[in-house]
């Protein structure tokens, strides 16, 4: 049997010169976890968010572990962290002996909940920090977020992995906290096949993170160590791939808000859906476009993943949060209100949809027609 056309939930896009920028990279043998590509994407990134320094890693999970370390993260310290949210912004905080605390999402943005969080704090009002996540490319409701974790004199770590390219009131997420972090995974918006970057306005905080992230290597001669160390640098190879990816950030943005309008469009007559709104002030980059489904309808978010799989399509449940998760069940949860807590419900009622910027109109308006006919 013919399958169709293979649509993917989210693929790597190379547009510009990466092919180019990768083969200078062998040509001058620059084949190693240093070099100029890396000092490039930094230099980028540094003039793009703005921010003063900024890390390239081999992996966002690095980086949040990084931060974490920066934060000062003792074992038993509570560290408060989104939980609607992949695991890799969890993980770090036990990697460092630090104990979760999990606060629900809030229905618009479905990120942190300021309501969790106050409440979070007034039983623990001195976690050693709050890691939020803005995430499918939305940007958190800061100006809620930050006064909380401020009046406690709490670091924010921000977990920026799925954000890259959003706006919060004209300011690029990831530099909000005290330590930030994005992701170049293969799905992300733009790709260094796998990596990440640690930004920071603090220049110390940044030289501590490069040293431990290159085996804590000491200025001596020899090979001297006086702190544990990691191999967390980004290769000269996959920042090649960066900076080329790099150049076309905006016309992925772009891109992402094009697939996102066209399923607004799409679904437009059919009530029980409910696509996400860009409040006030916040612009997403909608990294993947996301569905929610009434309680009430027939059609379950598994209805329409086994259905598209079918078709040979890629979609992909809402994260499923993390304090519902059995590796974290020790973990304590704040909820938003009395009710069911928003991030079960969003994992629920939710779907991710295909958000390839591979995909042309045609194979988006193939995915729009499969859905609307099972809402029929
Ligand atoms: C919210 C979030 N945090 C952290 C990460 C970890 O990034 P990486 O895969 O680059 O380690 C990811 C994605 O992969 C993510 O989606």
């Amino acid at each position: 049997m013919v399958k169709n056309k293979k649509i993917y939930l989210a693929s790597p896009q190379m547009l510009g010169r990466e092919r180019e920028y990768v083969k200078e990279a062998f040509d001058s043998n620059w084949v190693a976890p240093l070099g100029p590509f890396v000092d490039k994407l930094e230099e980028d990134f540094e003039k793009y968010m703005p921010v003063k320094n900024a890390v390239a890693l081999s992996a966002g999970t690095a980086a949040l572990h990084l931060a974490i370390k920066l934060a000062g993260v003792k074992p038993g310290d509570k560290v408060f962290c989104s939980s609607l949210t992949f695991s890799a912004s969890a993980n770090p905080i036990v990697y460092e002996g630090g104990v979760p605390v999990f606060i629900d999402s809030e229905p618009t943005t479905y990120n942190m909940s300021s309501v969790a969080l106050e409440k979070a704090f007034e039983k623990y009002p001195l976690p050693k920090a709050v890691i939020i996540v803005s995430l499918y490319g939305m940007p958190a409701d800061f100006d809620k977020l930050l006064p909380i974790c401020e009046k406690h004199g709490v670091t924010v770590i921000e977990d920026a992995a799925e954000s890259l390219g959003a706006t919060y009131k004209g300011k690029h997420v990831g530099t909000f906290g005290k330590y930030n972090i994005i992701s170049f995974n293969g799905n992300k918006i733009i790709t260094t096949s796998g990596g990440g970057m640690l930004l920071t306005e603090d220049t110390k905080a940044a030289e501590r993170a490069l040293k431990w992230a290159t085996q804590s290597r000491e200025p001596a001669r020899h090979y001297q160590h006086e702190e544990i160390g990691y191999n967390y640098r980004m290769s000269n190879v996959c920042a090649a791939i960066g900076c080329g990816q790099f150049e076309n950030l905006d016309d992925k943005v772009r891109m992402k808000r094009e697939i996102f309008e066209r399923y607004v469009d799409g679904f437009r007559d059919i009530d029980e859906i409910e696509m996400i709104t860009e409040p006030e002030g916040m612009e997403s980059t909608h990294w993947l476009s996301i569905m929610k489904i009434s309680e009430f309808s027939k059609v379950r978010p598994l209805d329409i993943m086994t259905t598209l799989e079918a078709e040979n399509i890629e979609s992909r449940p809402i994260w499923k949060p993390m304090h519902l998760q059995p590796v974290f069940a020790e973990c304590e949860f704040f909820a938003h209100d009395d009710k069911r807590p928003v991030s079960e419900e969003l994992f629920e009622n939710g779907v991710c949809l295909p958000s390839d910027t591979n995909m042309t109109v045609e194979d988006q308006e193939r995915v729009i027609e499969i859905i609307k006919g099972l809402f029929k």
